[in-house]
């Protein structure tokens, strides 16, 4: 079943090999003065820094550079507003992984306020205005370049908020697959491992529809097998290409419209270890999506898990339901382990006696146990799920 939806992503793509050639076009249609945000350099080291600098000669270009991973609100989010109202910024270039699109966006809305910025991306305030961003995405994860949502980290409250709004869409975004060549084994497993996620979020929920489910699966697909590709040939354009598109799709609900929605529990549990440890989101969401699983499966949920058995994995036979999804945990703990990713919190350094403030934490800031979720998480559940995770 298709149920209702209003759908747009305002967001023009360019894809493929040299595609920044009309970055000038479409960055001189919102002005001169330009904030150019990065992140820790790889954006030197790759050459891209240097090509950009190149295309923007005719431009007045502020830089903030720095944005770290899990981007901070202070100082990365308070300075890039900061610098937009001193210079009169017309537009902001992101170029870089999702962080710094991510704090761009932030940045986007908070350089047209003049109150806390914090109070915008917490949801206490709704903002009214924002100035266009474009993008130069360098690591194929998030799908922020297609998406209506930052991440930003207040490390003084421990908290990390997804905020959500359309004004957020970037105004264009650049995908050339060359440019993730240079993403190292990890970044590349754990982008892998959050794309998956997202998809795992959606699909998890009720209604769903056959269609939905062939994109969502396909998907799944597309992204295991290609994984295994670029770890083994980072240069391979296929591969990359095909993780760059799939991780752009993943988060931007058009793989989900008419179908429910699970709530997204398990970026809300991410979204605390991350605040609290600064760990890498995508490892945070494989070491949890089999214990999350885990605590969901009963009988009413173990439909989507045969589904997901039998088409993704080819499992069936004289099984029952239970079995499959039984082995469909396994065979997600055994792939995310198989890219690399260790299958324990503790080994990044999550530390066992937090466990029940961030699931007080989770509960406050981002309640996993609405009744109208696919599979609500009280307390205890969240316990559990922390626990095993460790
Ligand atoms: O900082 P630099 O030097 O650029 O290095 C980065 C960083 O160390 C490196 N990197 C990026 N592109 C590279 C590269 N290294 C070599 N070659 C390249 N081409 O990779 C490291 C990680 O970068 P980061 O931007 O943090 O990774 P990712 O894109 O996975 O973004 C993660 C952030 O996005 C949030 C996460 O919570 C996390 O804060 N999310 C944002 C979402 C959204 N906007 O829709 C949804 C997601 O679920 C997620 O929550
Ligand atoms: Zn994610």
């Amino acid at each position: 079943m298709i149920t209702g939806f209003t759908y747009c992503t305002p967001t023009k793509l360019y894809f493929g090999k040299g595609c920044v050639k009309d970055l000038p076009a479409v960055m001189g249609k919102y002005g001169k003065n330009v904030l150019l945000t990065y992140g820790g350099g790889s954006v030197k080291k790759t050459g891209l820094y240097d090509k950009v600098r190149e295309l923007l000669k005719d431009f007045n270009v502020i830089e903030l550079p720095g944005i770290e991973p899990n981007p901070k609100y202070d100082p990365s989010v308070v300075t890039g507003a900061k610098l937009c109202k001193e210079h009169g910024i017309d537009v902001i270039l992101a170029v870089g992984g999702g962080s710094v699109l991510d704090c761009s966006k932030a940045i986007s809305v908070c350089a047209k306020y003049d109150g806390e910025g914090w109070d915008l991306i917490s949801g206490k305030v709704k903002a009214k205005e924002a100035l266009p961003v474009v993008d130069i995405i360098t690591l194929a994860a998030t799908g922020s370049e297609y998406d209506s949502g930052c991440v930003i980290s207040c490390t003084a409250i421990n908290d990390k908020r997804g905020y959500v709004d359309d004004i957020l869409f970037p105004a264009a975004s650049f995908l050339d697959p060359e440019y993730t060549y240079s993403v190292n084994k990890w970044q590349t497993a754990c982008g892998t491992a959050d794309a998956m996620n997202h998809v795992l979020e959606q699909f998890f929920a009720s209604p769903c529809s056959e269609f939905n489910d062939g994109l969502m699966i396909s998907a799944l697909r597309s992204l295991m097998t290609n994984v295994k590709t670029a770890l083994e040939r980072p240069d391979d354009y296929a591969a990359r290409s095909e993780l760059m598109y799939v991780c752009t799709l993943a988060c931007n609900g058009i793989l989900s419209n008419g179908a429910g929605s699970s709530g997204w529990p398990m970026h809300s549990i991410e979204h605390a270890l991350s605040a609290y440890f600064d760990i890498t989101h995508g490892a945070g969401l494989a070491i949890i999506t089999p214990r999350w699983m885990k605590e969901i499966l009963c009988d009413r949920t173990a439909e989507r898990f045969v589904t997901l058995g039998r088409s993704l994995f080819g499992f069936g036979g004289g099984l029952t339901d239970r079995e499959i999804a039984e082995k469909v945990i396994d065979a997600f703990y055994g792939f995310f382990e198989s890219i690399g990713i260790p299958m324990h919190l503790e080994p990044l350094g999550v530390k066992a006696e937090k466990i029940e403030e961030m699931a007080d934490h989770i509960l406050a800031n981002d309640d996993t146990s609405r009744d109208w979720m696919y599979a609500p998480l009280d307390k205890a559940a969240l316990i559990r799920i922390l626990t095993a995770s460790m």
